[in-house]
């Protein structure tokens, strides 16, 4: 028997109904390459084939490196050429696409395409963050913490391990809800994070690394302690894999590396720490820090974004949160308001 067979079923039902709405007639594009899980990509297919659409699916040998990294190893007309007549694209590919020439190509010219990025995604990760989650729950409990976070002006965060870092909201710039709903035309991720960059040079503190970070590492077996001024990485403290991620960051010689790029909140009920970063930053009540690179969509204030060599996250786990004093979450847990709070509940039963 493969791993959740049965239930592997209901989850693709769920990312092709619920998350994806899928109707009769329409054309969903799936695409993989051979590290990706063939089980995942033939039950997706089942699942659009009952809701009565047509799918492609499209499998590619692996690309050494992931986005525009991947471009001279893809056939890049054959996808651009499929993926523009498609309605909906999942992308399941280990080395992914996205960012990719194909995918932006893509982006700009199926202008009513559904996408939604789902690497290196397994039968058993599938079911725990799409087949066992109230989508439509888990939608509204997101678009209320993303309500009460943009309406506050301070925000302070503490974790367990150390964290201790605060900073200012700034006006102009969007909470991004990764919620589970893809409407045309654009692209989402997997449901359950919400990201944001703050005024940059009001973040001040201590970040402690204590779940993951990738790249360059992965799972941490001891945590990274990040000193934080005015929105900068000016001391990084802790054991081997401490060292390891401070010569990553040195390795660019770009200021910008050192730059803080956004907060996430991770809100999947079924997410846990991996090693898959994914997954890790979905795990319910950690925060996640970007690093380096600051994409347009996060900063509509400053045109282009913010540049950077490269981008990483970071995860400190159990977080408890304050926006203007009030405190919302204790150490991973939602408290506050008391609406949100049994929301909370009732999707983590
Ligand atoms: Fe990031």
């Amino acid at each position: 028997m493969k791993t959740y067979e049965f239930e592997l079923g209901l989850a693709a039902r769920r990312l092709v109904k619920d998350i994806l709405d899928v109707q009769p007639d329409e054309v969903v594009g799936i695409t993989a390459d051979t590290l990706s899980n063939e089980e995942v990509v033939n039950a997706t297919a089942r699942a659009v084939f009952e809701a009565g659409a047509k799918p492609v699916v499209i499998w590619v040998a692996t690309p050494d490196g992931v986005g525009k990294a991947a471009d001279p190893m893809l056939p890049q007309k054959a996808l651009i050429g499929a993926l523009t007549n498609v309605d909906v694209w999942i992308e399941f590919n280990y080395q992914w696409l996205l960012y990719s020439t194909v995918f932006d190509t893509v982006i700009k010219e199926n202008r009513e395409l559904r996408y939604i990025c789902l690497v290196g995604m397994n039968p058993d990760m599938m079911v725990r963050t799409i087949g066992k989650i109230d989508m439509k729950k888990l939608s509204e409990f997101l678009d209320k913490i993303a309500e009460i976070t943009q309406k506050g002006k301070h925000v302070r965060i503490t974790t367990p391990a150390g964290t201790d870092v605060e900073f200012d909201n700034h006006p102009e710039r969007p909470l991004i809800v990764h919620s589970g709903y893809v409407p045309k035309g654009t692209y989402e991720m997997l449901p359950g994070q919400i990201s944001w960059t703050p005024k940059l040079e009001t973040i001040n503190g201590t970040i402690v690394f204590d779940g993951s970070v990738y790249p360059p590492i992965g799972l941490l077996k001891e945590p990274i302690k990040l000193e934080v001024e005015k929105g900068r990485i000016v001391n990084i403290e802790g054991g081997r894999e401490a060292r390891e991620f401070a010569s990553w960051l040195e390795s660019f010689n770009d200021p910008n590396m050192y730059q803080l790029a956004h907060i996430s909140y991770g809100f999947n009920p079924g997410a846990k720490l991996t090693g898959n970063i994914v997954e890790d930053e979905r795990v319910w009540g950690a925060t996640e820090w970007g690093i380096g690179n600051i994409g347009p969509r996060l900063v509509p204030d400053i045109p282009g974004g913010v540049p950077a060599a490269s981008h990483t996250d970071g995860i400190c786990l159990n977080s408890s949160v304050w926006i203007d004093d009030v405190q919302i979450m204790d150490k991973g847990n939602v408290i506050y308001p008391p609406e949100l709070a049994k929301l909370a509940k009732e999707l983590k039963k």
